[in-house]
């Protein structure tokens, strides 16, 4: 919904009267997927998809949220946050206002009209911008009474732990911190480990180049289960190496490190999830430096082998996503496709020739259907700024 009409529609559910507009973007992946929660590299760009949340302070102790896909209010009581998690929707913006409480930010009573561009349970993070973006409103009216700067890195850490903690999602960081510190036309290398980071350049539209997003809108069922699972079988490749590799996490050991550890892992799975890990954080590194030296070419191999890796290795991918990539990568003027966000359904990322890019989303389109049954859809990504408020006119 464009500005103009989400206003008007917030006015008519909890009247007139001064309110004003933030946003959150979503993020993609350009690699180092499943590397965030071993403490790895990641290098995600905030994209054009939004969550947005028009507000305004109420004098008494409510916080009332609507939400333009959904029906009804949700009414939380901002006195006692704690006891929410479970409702039909509204946990993670209920999450995060407690969590802020707990950190001492000052949550008042308010009335919020959510708004999303980001398709939901697509992979490209709608959870994480609408936790971003609750924290962004909240940061920004308590920090305009106390007079304090707005921490955004400290906003996502706030958003992922609301996650984490209070609706019981095991993610990393990743998702959280590009919808807060994204920056347009840049990727962001971070480094999960202590949260360092360095904007590159990802500006592919002056290099004739169209960073496509291409949904398979397979419905991404026990995700969650699946995720934690995951996590868990890297849990024990990481006790498994420890002592002897002398490393904090497991995405600290280097390639070779792992190859002479490897073995200690007796579990045959963990060892594949801790290789792709390992390798994974490795090809995060270079493309890093590709990106920076605009080696397009070179960077898409390696979007080429980390899907492989998260197919063959982690095994995150699934018949929709392999599906598209393989499609993808059938076609001419395709520098690189891969899976990007925790997998299992959701979209894959390609870089896409411009002049390439009608035939490219026709033919994905077929082939992708006629493998699937599923109808594509495709959204060439702009990479934006991270959260912030827009001016209301
Ligand atoms: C999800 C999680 C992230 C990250 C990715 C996989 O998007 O929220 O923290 O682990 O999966 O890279």
């Amino acid at each position: 919904m464009e500005k103009g009409p989400l206003i008007e529609r917030f006015n008519s559910m909890f009247g007139t009267g001064p309110a004003r507009l933030f946003i959150a973007p979503a993020r993609v992946n350009l690699i180092g997927e499943h590397t965030d929660h071993q403490g790895g590299y990641v290098l995600p760009c905030a994209v054009h998809l939004r969550s947005a949340c028009v507000v305004r302070p109420r004098e008494d102790h409510l916080l009332r949220m609507a939400a333009s896909d959904l029906p009804g209010i949700v009414e939380a009581d901002i006195r006692d946050l704690s006891g929410y998690a479970l409702i039909p929707w509204g946990a993670y913006q209920i999450g995060v206002a407690h969590i802020m409480q707990e950190k001492g930010y000052r949550v008042t009573g308010m009335d919020m009209l959510f708004d999303e561009t980001v398709p939901h349970g697509s992979g490209l993070s709608s959870s994480a911008a609408i936790e971003v973006v609750t924290a962004t409103v909240i940061a920004t009216l308590s920090s305009e009474t106390a007079g304090t700067p707005i921490d955004f890195p400290e906003l996502s850490v706030i958003a992922q732990s609301a996650e984490n903690d209070y609706v019981g999602m095991n993610c990393g960081i990743m998702d959280q911190f590009a919808s807060a510190m994204g920056k347009k036309d840049h990727a962001i290398f971070l480094r999960c480990a202590d949260l360092s980071y360095r904007y590159i350049t990802a500006d592919f539209r002056s290099s004739g180049i169209t960073l496509m997003i291409c949904n398979t809108n397979k419905p991404r069922a026990l995700i969650e289960s699946a995720y934690n699972e995951r996590r868990a079988e890297c849990d024990i490749a990481f006790r498994a190496v420890k002592e002897e590799a002398r490393i904090e996490y497991l995405a600290q050991l280097t390639p070779e490190a792992f190859h002479r550890f490897k073995y200690n892992i007796e579990d045959p799975v963990a060892r594949k999830r801790a290789e792709h890990v390992v390798y994974e954080n490795y090809r995060t590194i270079q493309a890093c430096t590709l990106l920076e030296e605009r080696n397009f070419d070179a960077f898409g191999k390696l979007m080429d082998d980390s899907h492989n890796s998260l197919r063959d290795l982690f095994e995150v991918t699934g018949k929709e996503l392999d599906a598209m990539v393989e499609a993808a990568r059938a076609q001419k003027g395709v520098l690189g496709a891969r899976m990007t966000g925790a997998g299992f359904g959701g979209c894959a990322i390609a870089l896409v020739r411009n002049e390439a890019c009608g035939d490219f989303i026709r033919n994905v389109a077929r082939i992708y259907n006629e493998k699937t049954g599923y109808n594509a859809a495709f959204y060439p990504a702009v990479v934006s700024d991270g959260a912030c408020e827009v001016m209301i006119d």
